[in-house]
């Protein structure tokens, strides 16, 4: 074991006079522990500041105030207050129906684009006043484009198809392992329902069925509406209302069928019910 005296003998003289590189690494040494206690001290401020921020005098959800006569620090919204992206002053447009209760006949278009403006932002079409202001029940139809379409027929398969089916048929794969069947969209009574009834059932539910508002926003669920009426024209099309180029093609795809079977080729009405 190693005595103090042996250890103190073990370090080597010191030099009478220190060498050049020695006195740099001294003068290293100050430099960078002055720094490490700059920054140190920079350290305790900037920490100082943050809890000076989270300690700052402000009321905690809920808590209690003298100020207010019924003591709640929390107010109420003014009057009249909308949050961000949820004015929907165009009553048409974000509920499918009109005053009168009525189901709007069409999908209307959206408030910013019924006005002639291109909104320059979101903010912009929050904010713009729609014709609603003067006529709480106007509204224009929506020109359809297959983008839209197409925009619906990519909603539905996500959000309605595994109970509709990808046919609207109500044979949705859900239903194949035993949730309720929905009615088909090709029975006369929804061929026949206004546009806004679409809206309006997937924006509050219906019967057994969920409401969608929460996962399908507003234009998504017109888009759908486009989507589930180009459904119901591909189950119940008249001949004599298609395109002529598509009244060949039928034509044809008929004759062609006609000569495969003994069956009489069907002119019937389009088929009504489920
Ligand atoms: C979880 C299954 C399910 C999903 C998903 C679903 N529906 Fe339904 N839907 C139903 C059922 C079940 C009914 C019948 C409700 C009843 O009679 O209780 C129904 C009924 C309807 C009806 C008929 C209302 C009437 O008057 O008969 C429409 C229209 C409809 N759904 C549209 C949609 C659209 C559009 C979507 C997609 C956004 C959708 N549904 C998504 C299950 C579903």
């Amino acid at each position: 074991m190693r005595t103090d005296h042996a250890f103190v003998d073990a370090v080597p003289p010191r030099r009478a006079t220190p060498r050049r590189g020695a006195l740099l690494r001294a003068a290293t040494v100050a430099a960078v522990a002055a720094l490490a206690l700059g920054a140190a001290g920079c350290d305790v401020r900037l920490n100082e500041f943050r809890i000076k921020m989270y300690d700052q005098a402000k009321y905690e959800p809920y808590e209690k105030s003298e100020l207010f006569a019924n003591q709640a620090a929390a107010r109420p919204f003014p009057e009249g207050t909308v949050a961000r992206g949820h004015l929907a002053a165009d009553r048409p447009y974000y509920t499918g129906t009109l005053s009168s209760g009525d189901f709007v006949p069409r999908i209307p278009l959206p408030p910013a684009q019924a006005t002639g403006s291109e909104p320059a932002s979101e903010v912009a079409v929050e904010t713009m006043t729609s014709p609603a202001a003067a006529d709480p029940d106007a509204w224009q139809p929506q020109p359809m484009t297959a983008e839209f379409i197409a925009r619906g027929q990519q909603r539905f398969n996500i959000f309605c198809s595994p109970c509709h089916g990808r046919l609207g048929d109500g044979n949705g794969m859900i239903v194949q392992r035993g949730y309720k069947r929905p009615m088909s969209y090709h029975q006369a009574r929804l061929r026949n329902m206004p546009d806004g009834y679409f809206f309006d059932v997937m924006s509050r539910g219906f019967g057994q069925m969920p409401s969608y508002a929460s996962q399908v926003p507003v234009a998504d669920r017109w888009a759908i509406v486009a989507y589930v009426r180009a459904l119901q024209l591909s189950q119940n099309a008249r001949l004599a209302e298609l395109p002529a180029e598509v009244q060949r093609v039928a034509d044809d795809a008929l004759a062609a069928a006609d000569d495969n079977s003994d069956q009489e080729p069907s002119d019937q009405e389009p088929r009504d019910g489920e």
